[in-house]
């Protein structure tokens, strides 16, 4: 029941500047558009998530999508000053920004000065929070909030932590992004009975108390669950082929009665699982806005047919960002309920766990395992890759490797014998990320490698060793 106990929204802590600070700046919350009293508010968050390596490398996926994603969004956001993006993984932006002209650069700084263009999170990439160290967790996030700072000064500073993608969440994580100084996270992803519950309960949304050593406020961060998961609602994936606003009465397939519809029901089906008088709809999906035009066009003219016909429906649509949202929301002096465990294991419908599942599912013939530690330890705990033959379940015979997959140009297989670290080869060295790390193993006398684990998502630093955390077999 301690769940249960209520807490003030005091908890949540916007801005730490000055009050002098804030007046002078026009970014940040001062930039969020103004809620419309007596309505029901609707934020339509424009945002894409591009993974920092995954099918593609990240370069590829840089060359491929990624440049003509902030190429055509700066494009749009020029053109229209009430349209707004979110953009989050610094990998990716901090390439494309080398690439500008200074004319260019200084218009994107405008943008952000502005609020238009906003950013979330701000790391080099949105980290998974089941295997990740906590060094790399740090230095991941330094190496990107410190680009912002350096080149958009406090109008850089992302407000919200933005969790989209990683499939469970950990309170370790969630304590770090407190301490990092954010106001809010979200996430897209809890387990589906857990959700299932907290849609009939209205607890979407809560203060995460996220670590009983720290404490509060320091380790506390208001947290929401997206509704479900991070791309647009159904019928409104424009760039998926999604039946656009034709609104020209004059033209066959006139529509806009319809979407109209269609949006306020989508929106009146979500209201009933949050409790304030705001809904953030996510536009915006994996690699989307490549040709941010078909967005924003179409998003134009939706946001402009459905407030036409607020007095209908009372609603009301605006673009807007994470962090206006929270801001927005945070207004309304509401009192939420406390989590203080965490969002670990997660599956996303009956028999379909995803922790440790690589590993689980070759238990009866993998001899790569990680050793047993005090089995009473929550198994979200990551221990250490342990070569030496000292664990407990740990085959002396058995030789393990890592295989860096995608993170030099070549696949590499590197031994790790008797040490748990992996020394970064001069191969490695001109590369930050690596994408996915796939752990094989083999038995003495076999011939074949076998895959026994997956980690993702892990950073790497040039010239430093790296440490492989495992996540546990239960
Ligand atoms: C419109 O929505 C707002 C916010 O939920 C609510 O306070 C208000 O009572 C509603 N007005 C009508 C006429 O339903
Ligand atoms: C941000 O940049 C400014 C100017 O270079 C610097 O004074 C400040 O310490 C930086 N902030 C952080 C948190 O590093």
């Amino acid at each position: 029941m301690r769940n249960l106990l209520l807490a003030a929204v005091a908890t949540l802590l916007l801005c730490s500047c000055s009050a002098a600070q804030r007046e002078a700046a026009s970014c940040g919350y001062n930039a969020c558009p103004k809620p419309v009293p007596g309505r029901y508010n609707v934020h339509l968050v424009p945002h894409t998530h591009d993974d920092v390596g995954w099918l593609r490398t990240v370069d590829q996926y840089y060359y491929y999508e990624v440049q003509f994603i902030i190429d055509t969004v700066i494009e749009e956001l020029l053109d229209n000053p009430e349209r707004k993006f979110t953009y989050v993984e610094m990998a990716y932006f901090f390439r494309w920004w080398r690439e500008q002209s200074a004319d260019k650069q200084a218009k994107v700084k405008q943008l952000v000065k502005n609020g238009q263009l906003q950013f979330a999170l701000g790391g080099w990439c949105m980290d998974d929070e089941a295997t990740t160290h906590y060094v790399d967790i740090i230095d991941q996030h330094t190496q990107g909030l410190r680009f912002l700072n350096d080149t958009f000064g406090d109008c850089g500073r992302p407000r919200v932590a933005w969790q989209v993608d990683p499939f469970g969440h950990s309170k370790e994580h969630t304590a770090m992004l407190a301490q990092m100084g954010f106001d809010g996270l979200y996430y897209g992803r809890i387990d589906y009975q857990d959700q299932a519950l907290r849609r009939k309960t209205r607890r979407m949304e809560m203060v995460w108390q996220a670590s009983q050593d720290i404490g509060s406020p320091r380790a506390d961060l208001f947290s929401g669950k997206l509704y479900d998961g991070y791309c647009q609602p159904g019928g409104f994936g424009f760039e998926y082929g999604d039946e656009p606003v034709q609104d020209d009465p004059q033209l066959y397939d006139y529509n806009v009665e319809q979407k109209v519809k269609q949006f306020v029901d989508m929106v009146n089906s979500r209201r009933q699982v949050y409790s304030s008088d705001h809904l953030m709809l996510t536009m915006g999906c994996d690699f989307q806005y490549q040709n941010a035009r078909k967005n924003f066009k179409i998003y134009d003219k939706l946001i402009k047919a459905v407030n036409a016909r607020t007095a209908a429906h009372n609603i009301t649509v605006y673009y807007s960002t994470p962090s206006c949202y929270t801001k927005s929301v945070h207004d309304q002096n509401l009192m939420w309920t406390v989590k203080s465990d965490d969002f670990f294991p997660y599956a996303h419908q009956a028999h379909a766990f995803w922790t440790a599942t690589s590993l689980a599912g070759r238990r009866s013939s993998a001899t790569c395992e990680p050793p047993r530690t005090n089995s009473r330890r929550s198994s979200r705990r990551p221990v250490w890759l342990d070569c030496s033959g000292r664990g407990r379940s740990w085959r002396p015979s058995s030789i393990c490797c890592v295989r860096l997959w995608e993170l030099c140009s070549i696949t590499m297989e590197c031994l790790v014998r008797r040490s748990r670290w992996l020394p970064m080869t001069t191969h490695c060295e001109s590369r930050l990320e690596s994408t996915r790390l796939t752990l094989c193993c083999k038995v003495r006398g076999e011939s074949h490698w076998r895959q026994c684990g997956i980690l993702r998502h892990v950073f790497l630093q040039p010239g430093k060793h790296l440490l492989l955390p495992i996540h546990r077999l239960e």
